[in-house]
């Protein structure tokens, strides 16, 4: 799958290779207003990594229902919605109109969000908001719903079994890390916000963790991503246990980078003599 927020709505991409090639396409966070973001920069390097900010720039879901929708229910590939909220009652709004939508496959709950009216926490970053979120997307909605982790938690095991034990069907592992940088000639932030979160090369060793306790501690399905660039990479997360997995940042630098890890696993397939990649799931567990 493309990681959300990294690939746009698909549409973007579907004139530079085979899109229906892809195992499904997680699309930009979608709120229920259209979204302006943070003021630039937005993005900076750093060492196996880039940093955003970008504050959930996005068209708000009226106009995802009537400009993308429509397209995407003429493909073969699945396209999941990743949605966002302030509160607990605009993610159960946004599920319940999205849902039996023609074009939309599964909604993805990204929690890494601020809790507006609780102090404005991540609601993943403990337990009890994190499943309240959930509970709330999984009664208004008939689709599948995978709850993206935030790493930006104490304990990732406690939040992921609280998400399980009310009806996710599936974990997303994980989203950004907090961090920043400093432009030492200006003197001030790299980042108009001030902090961001940190993806790619740099965090995977961190995302790989995750999905290994992750996947040892629950029975729902968990799919990893976070630094993912290469099929060995992609495999490493599939032997720590996860059943699918996103592909990122990668894509920035080489947009093909989900085809070829996609590529790169048959390959590792035919020359390990792997008939089904289920064979491989969890298969670097001790
Ligand atoms: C520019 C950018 C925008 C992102 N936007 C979103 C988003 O809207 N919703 C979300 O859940 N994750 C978002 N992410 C996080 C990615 O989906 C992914 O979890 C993270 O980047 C780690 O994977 P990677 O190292 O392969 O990029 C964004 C990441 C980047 C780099």
């Amino acid at each position: 799958m493309t990681a959300s927020g990294t690939f746009g709505y698909g549409t973007e991409y579907c004139h530079l290779f085979d899109i229906e090639r892809l195992g499904a396409i997680v699309c930009k966070g979608t709120t229920l207003e259209p979204r302006d973001g943070n003021p630039q920069p937005r993005i900076a390097e750093t060492a196996c990594g880039v940093l955003n900010a970008i504050g959930l720039q996005n068209i708000g879901f009226k106009a995802l229902l009537k400009e993308k929708a429509p397209v995407w229910a003429g493909w073969r590939v699945p396209v999941i919605v990743n949605i966002a909220g302030e509160t607990i009652t605009q993610y159960a709004e946004l599920a319940d109109m999205l849902d039996g939508v023609a074009g939309i496959s599964a909604l993805e709950v990204n929690i890494s969000c601020p809790n507006v009216t609780a102090g404005g926490a991540e609601f993943g970053a403990e337990p009890g908001p994190a499943a309240r979120v959930t509970g709330a997307v999984r009664e208004a909605t008939s689709l599948p719903v995978l709850v993206k982790l935030t790493p930006n938690t104490a304990d990732i095991v406690k939040v992921a079994k609280a998400v399980a034990g009310v009806g996710a069907d599936a974990l997303t592992l994980v989203n950004t890390l907090k961090g920043m940088a400093i432009d030492i000639r200006q003197r001030r932030p790299m980042l108009g916000n001030v902090t961001g979160g940190l993806s790619g090369p740099a965090v995977k060793p961190v995302a790989l963790a995750m999905v290994y306790e992750v996947a040892g501690a629950v029975k729902i399905p968990v799919i990893g991503c976070g630094g993912i660039t290469t099929a060995s990479d992609a495999l490493e997360f599939i032997m720590a246990g996860a059943s699918a997995v996103q592909v990122g940042t990668a894509g920035f630098a080489n947009p093909q980078a989900p085809l070829e890890v996609i590529e790169g696993i048959e390959e590792f397939m035919r020359q390990e003599g792997v008939a089904d990649i289920t064979e491989l799931i969890g298969v670097g567990r001790r």
